[in-house]
């Protein structure tokens, strides 16, 4: 399927692998000029080079979200590169320790509110300020459905997903009426390397959670991300898109 776009160059985080790459793809795809960041520099440019070989148009960036520096230099890749900056996927994230708040370590604590938190408002910081030059755009911010109910083993990971939310309400609120309209995504267990932390027994305890009956594929995330980030979503701001296979319907 092919969404049109009011502009024409996207920033996406976590760009080199699972849901990330899905949807670098799906918007090169769709026509978009493409900033693929990640912190890891081979699976950048493996994207890269697959986005290339379709005809699409990427460019690498090698960045840590929990950098502020890091953020403001995809920003500004963005603009030397392509000209302009309309959109942005602020998707990076990790698991994190699987441990109950009476054992979390500060440090575990902190390396998850730091990438998963803290480096989407970071991006958002360079992001928005670029979109409005550009005259106005769409962000996706990813968080998950432990942003909207909890697990008692990943509290960081809940409490940092939990505050994906609140930030995109609270950006949404400033910036829809500037022209640039701010979502949060939240899927339901995907099937990429994030899950290689479970075993094969918690994986499929995993699925009998999804009423659909099995787990998500990474295309089925892109595929909403890139509706978010289209036209077809113009009246769509502020808001907690759901993709779970049911998850939160129980
Ligand atoms: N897979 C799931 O079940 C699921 C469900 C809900 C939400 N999510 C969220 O989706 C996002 C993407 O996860 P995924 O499932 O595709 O996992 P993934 O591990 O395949 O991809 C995550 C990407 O983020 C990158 N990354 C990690 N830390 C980074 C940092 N500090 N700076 C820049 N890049 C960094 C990794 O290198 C990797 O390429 C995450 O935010 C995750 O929390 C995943």
């Amino acid at each position: 399927m092919r969404y049109s776009f009011k502009g024409n160059t996207v920033l996406v985080t976590g760009a080199g692998s699972g849901i990330g790459a899905a949807t670098a793809q799906l918007l090169a795809a769709n026509g978009l000029n493409v900033v693929v960041s990640d912190l890891h520099a081979e699976a950048v440019a493996r994207v890269v080079s697959e986005i290339r070989s379709k005809g699409g148009k990427a460019s690498a960036h090698t960045g840590d979200v929990s950098r502020p520096e890091d953020a403001e230099a995809a920003v500004s890749q963005a603009i030397e590169h392509f000209g302009s900056l309309h959109f942005a996927f602020n998707n990076a994230g990790i698991s994190g320790a699987l441990k109950p708040c009476g054992e979390l370590s500060p440090e575990d604590w902190q390396r998850v509110i730091a990438i998963n938190l803290s480096g989407v408002q970071y991006g958002l910081r360079f992001q928005i300020p670029a979109i409005l030059k550009s005259g106005g755009g769409a962000i996706v911010n990813m968080s998950s459905i432990l942003g909207l109910v909890g697990i008692g083993a990943a509290p960081a990971y809940t409490a940092a997903k939990h505050g994906v939310t609140g930030l995109t309400r609270a950006a949404a609120l400033t910036y829809s009426s500037q022209g640039i309209r701010i979502n949060s995504i939240h899927p339901g267990y995907v099937n990429t390397p994030i899950l290689d932390v479970l075993s094969e027994a918690e994986r499929a305890a995993m699925v009998g959670l999804h009423p659909i009956g099995r787990i998500g594929h990474p295309e089925e995330i892109a595929h909403a991300t890139v509706f978010l980030l289209s036209e077809g979503a113009s009246f769509i701001t502020g808001s907690a898109m759901v993709v779970d296979g049911g998850y939160t319907a129980a």
